[in-house]
């Protein structure tokens, strides 16, 4: 496996299809099973790549940036055995320059959810993943679903710009108990980790609605609501709470086509995020 630290060591003949894993590190099954998506994509003799850059520009809060987990030697050695063909770690002094002043900003997609909460975010996302694509050149890319509003804003740069990438959605990894597997898991607390499953447990309770005809949007917010707080620990705290359109991601006063029913949740400074489609 080749481990690229510089901008200046990329290869100008890596074998396509090659197919880029973007993370932040702090590599967990979640992201194994990208990486193993990304195989199948690439096939044998394409490359399948990994970057690894803790984007400062995606974070809205000084103090998430600094806790964020770093996880470096792991990360390689999972690389390694997940048969990687390369991992490209830029050190972010060099990836933007001290005066960088170009940003790309998603307009419509980005409003609600994590965009609504989270100001800045999607164009840090953005701006990344553009430059991931353009040093890197790979074919395609694969995204995990549990950060549905960014792939579908990654879709949307992807077709908008007319960037020549095949972009992967991959279905949510979580833990037995229902989990979303993040990066962010590693930093709750004890109580927290054990409480935590509540969400996925909160957004498929409102989701069984379904079965009955329901349409109303403010019905399913009330369930998940309920679910959420009932006998909820100190510390949890409902950011956002959403019933969006699964194409444009606008809300929805009701359920009548393909929806996605949204959550972050807090546990103390510790954001979380899931979703279901219904
Ligand atoms: O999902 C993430 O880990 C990040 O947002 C990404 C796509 C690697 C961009 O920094």
């Amino acid at each position: 496996m080749l481990h690229i630290p510089s901008l200046a060591d990329i290869p100008s003949d890596i074998p396509e299809p090659s197919v880029l894993v973007p993370t932040m590190g702090a590599l967990h099954d979640g992201h194994a099973t990208l990486i193993r998506a990304a195989r199948e994509i690439a096939g044998e003799s394409g490359s399948v790549l990994v970057s690894i850059f803790l984007n400062p520009l995606q974070f809205d809060r000084p103090d998430d940036l600094a806790d964020y987990p770093r996880t470096l030697e792991t990360d390689l050695a999972l690389c390694r055995d997940l048969g990687a063909n390369a991992v490209f770690t830029p050190s972010s002094t060099e990836f933007y320059s001290a005066d960088h002043s170009v940003v790309v900003r998603e307009t419509l997609l980005s409003r609600n959810l994590c965009g609504a909460t989270r100001p800045g975010h999607f164009e840090g996302v953005c701006t990344v993943v553009l430059k991931l694509f353009q040093v890197l050149r790979p074919t395609a890319a694969v995204f995990g679903k549990k950060d549905y509003q960014q792939l579908a804003i990654i879709r949307r740069l992807v077709r908008d710009l007319s960037l020549p990438v095949n972009i992967h959605g991959i279905e949510t990894v979580r833990d037995p108990d229902g989990l979303a597997l993040s990066s962010r898991n590693l930093t709750l607390n004890q109580k927290h980790r054990a409480d935590a499953s509540r969400i996925h447990r909160a957004l498929l309770a409102a989701r069984d609605l379904r079965e009955t005809g329901e349409q109303r949007s403010e019905v399913y917010l009330q369930a998940a609501r309920h679910h959420l707080l009932h006998d909820a620990p100190t510390g949890l705290k409902i950011d956002y709470l959403e019933l969006v359109d699964r194409e444009n991601l606008q809300l929805l006063p009701k359920v009548a086509g393909p929806a996605l029913l949204a959550a972050a949740v807090y546990y103390d400074d510790v954001r979380l995020i899931d979703n279901v489609e219904i």
